[in-house]
Protein backbone atom coordinates (compact mmCIF):
# COMPACT_ATOMS: atom_id res chain seq x y z
CA UNK A 1 0.00 0.00 0.00
CA UNK A 2 1.44 3.34 -1.28
CA UNK A 3 1.34 6.18 1.76
CA UNK A 4 1.61 9.94 0.68
CA UNK A 5 1.69 12.95 2.40
CA UNK A 6 2.32 14.94 0.13
CA UNK A 7 0.03 16.11 -2.89
CA UNK A 8 2.95 16.07 -6.01
CA UNK A 9 4.12 12.68 -5.49
CA UNK A 10 0.48 11.27 -5.14
CA UNK A 11 -0.37 13.15 -8.35
CA UNK A 12 2.30 11.19 -10.29
CA UNK A 13 0.90 8.25 -8.80
CA UNK A 14 -2.56 8.46 -10.12
CA UNK A 15 -1.67 9.77 -13.45
CA UNK A 16 0.40 6.12 -13.78
CA UNK A 17 -2.92 4.81 -12.72
CA UNK A 18 -4.86 7.24 -15.52
CA UNK A 19 -2.13 5.82 -18.26
CA UNK A 20 -2.72 2.80 -17.93
CA UNK A 21 -6.94 3.57 -18.51
CA UNK A 22 -7.50 2.14 -15.13
CA UNK A 23 -10.26 3.80 -13.03
CA UNK A 24 -9.60 5.67 -9.60
CA UNK A 25 -11.80 5.04 -6.96
CA UNK A 26 -11.94 7.73 -3.43
CA UNK A 27 -13.04 7.37 -0.24
CA UNK A 28 -12.66 10.55 1.74
CA UNK A 29 -12.40 10.04 5.54
CA UNK A 30 -11.15 11.72 8.82
CA UNK A 31 -9.66 8.40 10.18
CA UNK A 32 -10.44 6.20 13.17
CA UNK A 33 -11.60 3.94 10.66
CA UNK A 34 -14.84 1.70 11.54
CA UNK A 35 -16.63 -1.16 9.57
CA UNK A 36 -18.88 1.84 7.76
CA UNK A 37 -15.64 3.06 6.80
CA UNK A 38 -14.27 -0.05 5.36
CA UNK A 39 -17.12 -0.81 3.88
CA UNK A 40 -16.82 2.12 0.96
CA UNK A 41 -13.52 0.71 0.81
CA UNK A 42 -14.97 -2.03 -0.47
CA UNK A 43 -17.35 -1.20 -2.63
CA UNK A 44 -15.05 1.01 -4.26
CA UNK A 45 -12.91 -1.81 -4.90
CA UNK A 46 -15.26 -3.64 -6.48
CA UNK A 47 -16.06 -1.18 -9.08
CA UNK A 48 -12.40 0.28 -9.83
CA UNK A 49 -9.66 -0.68 -10.70
CA UNK A 50 -7.95 1.32 -7.65
CA UNK A 51 -8.96 2.86 -4.47
CA UNK A 52 -7.34 5.54 -2.92
CA UNK A 53 -8.47 7.05 1.05
CA UNK A 54 -7.65 10.16 2.37
CA UNK A 55 -7.54 10.35 6.13
CA UNK A 56 -7.61 14.08 6.77
CA UNK A 57 -8.93 15.45 10.37
CA UNK A 58 -10.19 18.83 8.50
CA UNK A 59 -10.04 21.96 10.90
CA UNK A 60 -12.16 24.16 8.70
CA UNK A 61 -15.41 21.86 9.33
CA UNK A 62 -14.81 21.87 13.23
CA UNK A 63 -16.89 24.78 14.54
CA UNK A 64 -15.97 23.54 18.10
CA UNK A 65 -12.23 23.99 18.91
CA UNK A 66 -13.12 21.08 21.73
CA UNK A 67 -14.67 18.59 19.56
CA UNK A 68 -11.61 19.36 17.02
CA UNK A 69 -9.03 18.41 19.80
CA UNK A 70 -10.69 15.48 21.10
CA UNK A 71 -11.56 13.59 17.70
CA UNK A 72 -9.81 10.77 17.71
CA UNK A 73 -6.15 9.83 15.93
CA UNK A 74 -5.62 6.32 15.31
CA UNK A 75 -3.64 6.67 12.19
CA UNK A 76 -0.99 3.32 12.63
CA UNK A 77 -4.16 1.45 13.18
CA UNK A 78 -6.07 2.97 10.32
CA UNK A 79 -3.07 2.31 7.83
CA UNK A 80 -2.68 -1.36 9.33
CA UNK A 81 -6.67 -1.89 8.20
CA UNK A 82 -6.42 -0.13 4.62
CA UNK A 83 -3.38 -2.46 4.35
CA UNK A 84 -5.31 -5.80 5.42
CA UNK A 85 -8.36 -4.30 2.96
CA UNK A 86 -5.95 -4.08 0.71
CA UNK A 87 -6.67 -0.51 -0.14
CA UNK A 88 -3.96 0.80 -2.96
CA UNK A 89 -3.25 4.46 -1.50
CA UNK A 90 -3.34 6.19 1.35
CA UNK A 91 -3.67 9.97 1.45
CA UNK A 92 -2.84 11.37 4.66
CA UNK A 93 -1.44 15.12 4.44
CA UNK A 94 -0.45 17.75 7.27
CA UNK A 95 -2.61 21.05 7.91
CA UNK A 96 0.29 22.64 6.43
CA UNK A 97 -0.07 20.66 3.06
CA UNK A 98 -3.70 21.09 2.86
CA UNK A 99 -3.97 24.74 3.87
CA UNK A 100 -0.85 26.10 2.55
CA UNK A 101 -2.27 30.00 2.42
CA UNK A 102 -5.12 30.67 5.13
CA UNK A 103 -8.13 30.22 3.19
CA UNK A 104 -10.81 32.90 2.65
CA UNK A 105 -13.33 30.99 0.43
CA UNK A 106 -16.43 30.17 1.80
CA UNK A 107 -19.35 28.21 0.25
CA UNK A 108 -23.09 28.54 1.00
CA UNK A 109 -25.81 26.40 -0.08
CA UNK A 110 -28.68 28.34 0.92
CA UNK A 111 -31.80 26.00 2.29
CA UNK A 112 -29.27 22.72 2.21
CA UNK A 113 -26.85 24.40 4.82
CA UNK A 114 -29.18 26.15 7.33
CA UNK A 115 -31.34 23.15 8.36
CA UNK A 116 -30.29 20.73 10.80
CA UNK A 117 -26.44 20.29 10.81
CA UNK A 118 -26.39 23.47 9.28
CA UNK A 119 -27.97 25.08 12.09
CA UNK A 120 -26.60 23.56 14.96
CA UNK A 121 -22.70 23.93 13.55
CA UNK A 122 -22.84 26.75 11.79
CA UNK A 123 -19.42 26.68 9.20
CA UNK A 124 -19.59 23.17 9.14
CA UNK A 125 -20.66 22.46 5.56
CA UNK A 126 -18.48 25.26 4.03
CA UNK A 127 -15.54 23.83 5.82
CA UNK A 128 -16.80 20.15 4.30
CA UNK A 129 -16.77 21.55 0.86
CA UNK A 130 -14.14 23.14 0.57
CA UNK A 131 -11.76 20.20 1.96
CA UNK A 132 -13.44 17.99 -0.60
CA UNK A 133 -12.85 20.67 -3.46
CA UNK A 134 -9.26 20.15 -2.88
CA UNK A 135 -9.49 16.48 -2.42
CA UNK A 136 -11.48 16.26 -5.54
CA UNK A 137 -8.74 18.68 -7.04
CA UNK A 138 -6.00 16.61 -5.79
CA UNK A 139 -7.30 12.81 -6.80
CA UNK A 140 -9.33 13.54 -9.83
CA UNK A 141 -11.03 10.38 -9.27
CA UNK A 142 -13.84 8.31 -11.50
CA UNK A 143 -16.15 8.06 -8.42
CA UNK A 144 -16.46 8.70 -4.76
CA UNK A 145 -18.21 6.97 -2.35
CA UNK A 146 -19.50 8.38 0.63
CA UNK A 147 -22.20 7.18 3.58
CA UNK A 148 -25.77 7.81 4.21
CA UNK A 149 -24.36 8.50 8.13
CA UNK A 150 -23.70 12.01 6.92
CA UNK A 151 -26.62 12.49 4.70
CA UNK A 152 -27.35 16.41 4.63
CA UNK A 153 -23.10 16.13 3.92
CA UNK A 154 -24.11 13.79 1.34
CA UNK A 155 -26.74 16.26 -0.65
CA UNK A 156 -23.88 18.90 0.17
CA UNK A 157 -21.16 17.34 -2.21
CA UNK A 158 -23.81 16.18 -5.17
CA UNK A 159 -24.78 19.90 -5.37
CA UNK A 160 -20.96 21.16 -5.01
CA UNK A 161 -20.14 18.47 -7.59
CA UNK A 162 -22.70 19.53 -10.25
CA UNK A 163 -22.40 23.20 -9.83
CA UNK A 164 -18.69 23.27 -10.03
CA UNK A 165 -18.52 20.67 -12.83
CA UNK A 166 -16.47 18.13 -10.97
CA UNK A 167 -16.43 15.27 -13.54
CA UNK A 168 -16.68 12.37 -10.76
CA UNK A 169 -19.69 9.80 -10.15
CA UNK A 170 -21.07 10.15 -6.35
CA UNK A 171 -22.24 7.05 -4.66
CA UNK A 172 -24.02 6.99 -1.10
CA UNK A 173 -23.25 3.98 0.67
CA UNK A 174 -25.27 2.41 3.13
CA UNK A 175 -25.39 2.70 7.27
CA UNK A 176 -23.45 0.20 8.90
CA UNK A 177 -24.82 -0.41 12.17
CA UNK A 178 -23.79 -2.11 16.04
CA UNK A 179 -25.93 -4.91 16.54
CA UNK A 180 -27.80 -3.01 19.12
CA UNK A 181 -28.81 -0.30 15.96
CA UNK A 182 -26.29 2.20 16.87
CA UNK A 183 -24.97 4.11 13.36
CA UNK A 184 -20.86 2.76 13.77
CA UNK A 185 -18.80 6.49 13.92
CA UNK A 186 -15.51 7.29 14.92
CA UNK A 187 -17.29 9.78 17.39
CA UNK A 188 -19.16 6.33 19.43
CA UNK A 189 -15.26 5.52 21.19
CA UNK A 190 -15.66 8.30 23.35
CA UNK A 191 -19.19 7.32 25.02
CA UNK A 192 -18.85 5.79 28.66
CA UNK A 193 -19.87 2.45 28.82
CA UNK A 194 -23.27 3.68 29.98
CA UNK A 195 -23.50 6.40 27.22
CA UNK A 196 -22.53 3.80 24.68
CA UNK A 197 -25.73 1.77 25.95
CA UNK A 198 -27.99 4.89 25.95
CA UNK A 199 -26.82 5.74 22.30
CA UNK A 200 -29.08 3.19 20.79
CA UNK A 201 -32.21 5.36 22.17
CA UNK A 202 -31.15 7.62 18.79
CA UNK A 203 -32.13 4.53 16.66
CA UNK A 204 -35.27 3.56 18.48
CA UNK A 205 -36.46 7.12 18.23
CA UNK A 206 -35.84 6.67 14.49
CA UNK A 207 -37.96 3.50 13.84
CA UNK A 208 -40.34 5.11 16.54
CA UNK A 209 -41.09 8.07 14.44
CA UNK A 210 -41.63 5.91 11.79
CA UNK A 211 -44.30 4.04 13.14
CA UNK A 212 -46.11 6.78 14.40
CA UNK A 213 -46.05 8.42 10.97
CA UNK A 214 -47.25 4.92 9.46
CA UNK A 215 -50.27 5.88 12.18
CA UNK A 216 -50.52 9.43 11.17
CA UNK A 217 -48.89 10.79 14.38
CA UNK A 218 -47.52 14.67 13.56
CA UNK A 219 -43.50 15.36 13.58
CA UNK A 220 -44.58 17.73 16.56
CA UNK A 221 -46.17 14.69 18.67
CA UNK A 222 -43.59 12.71 17.82
CA UNK A 223 -40.81 14.66 18.92
CA UNK A 224 -42.30 15.39 22.13
CA UNK A 225 -42.65 11.64 22.84
CA UNK A 226 -39.22 11.10 21.82
CA UNK A 227 -38.14 13.95 24.19
CA UNK A 228 -39.98 12.28 27.01
CA UNK A 229 -38.24 9.15 26.41
CA UNK A 230 -34.56 10.61 26.24
CA UNK A 231 -35.57 12.48 29.39
CA UNK A 232 -36.28 9.00 31.17
CA UNK A 233 -33.60 7.51 29.91
CA UNK A 234 -31.51 10.70 31.30
CA UNK A 235 -28.26 12.26 29.95
CA UNK A 236 -29.35 12.43 26.23
CA UNK A 237 -29.97 15.97 24.85
CA UNK A 238 -31.81 16.09 21.14
CA UNK A 239 -31.16 18.51 19.18
CA UNK A 240 -33.59 17.93 15.98
CA UNK A 241 -35.25 15.32 14.86
CA UNK A 242 -36.94 16.22 11.41
CA UNK A 243 -39.00 14.74 8.63
CA UNK A 244 -37.76 15.94 5.09
CA UNK A 245 -37.57 15.55 1.37
CA UNK A 246 -34.71 13.05 0.95
CA UNK A 247 -34.13 14.98 -2.37
CA UNK A 248 -34.01 18.56 -1.39
CA UNK A 249 -34.04 18.48 2.44
CA UNK A 250 -36.94 20.71 2.48
CA UNK A 251 -39.37 19.92 5.49
CA UNK A 252 -42.74 17.51 5.13
CA UNK A 253 -45.90 16.90 7.34
CA UNK A 254 -46.48 14.00 6.00
CA UNK A 255 -44.53 10.95 4.72
CA UNK A 256 -44.20 11.06 0.56
CA UNK A 257 -42.52 9.21 -1.96
CA UNK A 258 -39.01 10.28 -1.09
CA UNK A 259 -38.74 11.04 2.59
CA UNK A 260 -36.16 10.31 5.26
CA UNK A 261 -35.92 11.22 9.14
CA UNK A 262 -32.87 12.68 10.46
CA UNK A 263 -31.66 13.18 14.14
CA UNK A 264 -29.11 14.82 16.31
CA UNK A 265 -28.52 14.11 20.18
CA UNK A 266 -26.19 14.63 22.72
CA UNK A 267 -25.66 11.35 24.58
CA UNK A 268 -23.21 12.67 27.40
CA UNK A 269 -20.59 15.17 25.64
CA UNK A 270 -20.86 13.22 22.37
CA UNK A 271 -23.16 14.48 19.61
CA UNK A 272 -24.47 11.67 17.51
CA UNK A 273 -26.17 12.11 14.36
CA UNK A 274 -28.45 9.00 12.45
CA UNK A 275 -31.00 8.81 9.85
CA UNK A 276 -33.52 6.47 8.19
CA UNK A 277 -34.60 7.07 4.64
CA UNK A 278 -38.52 5.44 4.62
CA UNK A 279 -39.00 4.76 1.02
P1 LIG B 1 -15.81 10.70 8.33
O1 LIG B 1 -16.73 11.07 9.44
O2 LIG B 1 -14.52 10.02 8.67
O3 LIG B 1 -16.62 9.78 7.35
C1 LIG B 1 -16.04 9.35 6.14
C2 LIG B 1 -17.12 8.68 5.32
O4 LIG B 1 -17.59 7.50 6.00
C3 LIG B 1 -18.35 9.61 5.14
O5 LIG B 1 -18.80 9.54 3.80
C4 LIG B 1 -19.35 9.02 6.11
O6 LIG B 1 -20.71 9.25 5.76
C5 LIG B 1 -19.00 7.53 6.03
N1 LIG B 1 -19.50 6.82 7.22
C6 LIG B 1 -19.35 7.17 8.51
N2 LIG B 1 -20.00 6.30 9.31
C7 LIG B 1 -20.59 5.39 8.52
C8 LIG B 1 -21.43 4.24 8.74
N3 LIG B 1 -21.78 3.87 9.95
N4 LIG B 1 -21.85 3.54 7.66
C9 LIG B 1 -21.50 3.91 6.39
N5 LIG B 1 -20.72 4.98 6.12
C10 LIG B 1 -20.27 5.71 7.15
O7 LIG B 1 -17.47 12.54 6.66
C11 LIG B 1 -16.30 12.85 6.88
O8 LIG B 1 -15.41 12.00 7.48
C12 LIG B 1 -15.73 14.19 6.47
O9 LIG B 1 -16.72 15.18 6.57
C13 LIG B 1 -15.10 14.20 5.05
C14 LIG B 1 -16.14 13.89 3.96
C15 LIG B 1 -13.95 13.18 4.98
C16 LIG B 1 -14.53 15.60 4.76
O10 LIG B 1 -13.60 15.97 5.73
Amino acid sequence: MHIFQEIRPLKAFLEQIRKGSGTIGFVPTMGALHPGHISLIQASQKDNHKTICSIYVNPAQFNNAADLAKYPRTLERDLELLRQQGCDAVFCPSNAEMYATDSILKFDFGYLNTEMEGRYRPGHFSGVALVVSKLFNIVQPDVAYFGQKDFQQFKIIERLVSELKFEIALKCMPIVRESDGLAMSSRNARLSKENRTKAAQLYQALLFAKEGLSKNKSMADIRSQVESQFNSVGGIQLEYLELVDSTNLLPLENVGDKSILLIAAYVGEVRLIDNLLLT
